[in-house]
């Protein structure tokens, strides 16, 4: 099993992991996506997603996406074909998609999420981020745990890098050691409504973030109380990358928390 360096994660709430996951994984992610968006059809659900715009909290298309494989588009995404317009994939991907199943239950993962102490890792949530060429929008500073809030907190996030990612085409930026601070928000359902609320005032870190640059195949493990972001990628190349957020079964799991799947029990790495 490899050695993880976990003074390096308690201390800084991330840890990078370069080249971790096989070329032929990323290959066959990519290739599963592109499959997945040229059997979409967009119809109705050209649903912008930012989380710089809240005004998708109230659509049904993403409420009820925490079960299922659905498409968001980007704000600037115009009449641009799904393939060069979409923002991500969510959130079920690792349970519906027999491809994203396969690589993201791979040993190599299930061996991080127990070095971790994730001692009953549950799969919670898939994303496959885009970050088109030119329209990649931001994503501006939050904490996971905001979306998936367990008690006691112990959401960590698999980040998977599937082009090389860097300062050019919006890598991740993180303040590191920042996980240590509170968590400030929960973004959670308030009867048919998602809304945000505020938990604690403290601000972001004034220190300078550090910008994660990492070859293709690199995992990057995020902290779920870490501050982490992304800027906007305006260079002419991609920057794909997929996500995986695990919570340990023996915590609770909020029933405000946005994503619910009813009829689809959370599983772990078996
Ligand atoms: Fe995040």
């Amino acid at each position: 099993m490899t050695r993880f360096d976990l003074a390096a994660y308690d201390r800084d709430g991330f840890l990078v992991l370069e080249r971790y996951v096989p070329a032929e994984d990323c290959d066959a992610l990519q290739a599963r996506a592109a499959e997945l968006v040229a059997g979409f059809d967009p119809g109705p659900a050209r649903t912008i997603f930012s989380t710089c715009d809240q005004g998708h909290a109230r659509d049904r298309y993403f409420r009820e996406s925490g079960g299922a494989i659905r498409f968001f588009f980007e704000k600037e995404a115009g009449d641009r074909r799904p393939e060069l317009a979409l923002n991500k994939i969510g959130h079920a991907l690792h349970d519906l998609d027999p491809v994203f199943d396969r690589v993201s239950r791979q040993p190599r993962l299930a061996a991080l999420a127990t070095a971790l102490g994730l001692v009953q890792p549950l799969l919670l949530q898939s994303m496959y981020f885009f970050k088109q060429p030119r329209i990649g929008a931001e994503v501006g500073w939050h904490q996971d745990a905001t979306y998936l809030h367990t008690r006691p907190s112990t959401v960590a996030g698999f980040w998977i890098a599937l082009d090389d990612a860097d300062r050019d085409n919006g890598c991740l930026l993180a303040f590191a050691g920042a996980h240590r601070g509170p968590l400030r928000e929960r973004f959670h359902r308030v009867g048919a409504d998602l809304v945000t609320s505020r938990l604690d005032a403290t601000p972001w870190p004034e220190a300078e973030p550090v910008a994660l640059e990492v070859p293709r195949g690199s995992l990057v493990v995020l902290h779920g109380l870490l501050p982490h972001a992304s800027v906007a990628n305006r260079s002419d190349r991609p920057r794909h990358a997929y996500a995986l957020h695990l919570i340990d079964g023996r915590a609770v799991y909020d029933i405000d928390n946005w994503l619910q799947r009813p009829g689809l029990p959370l599983r772990g790495f078996a």
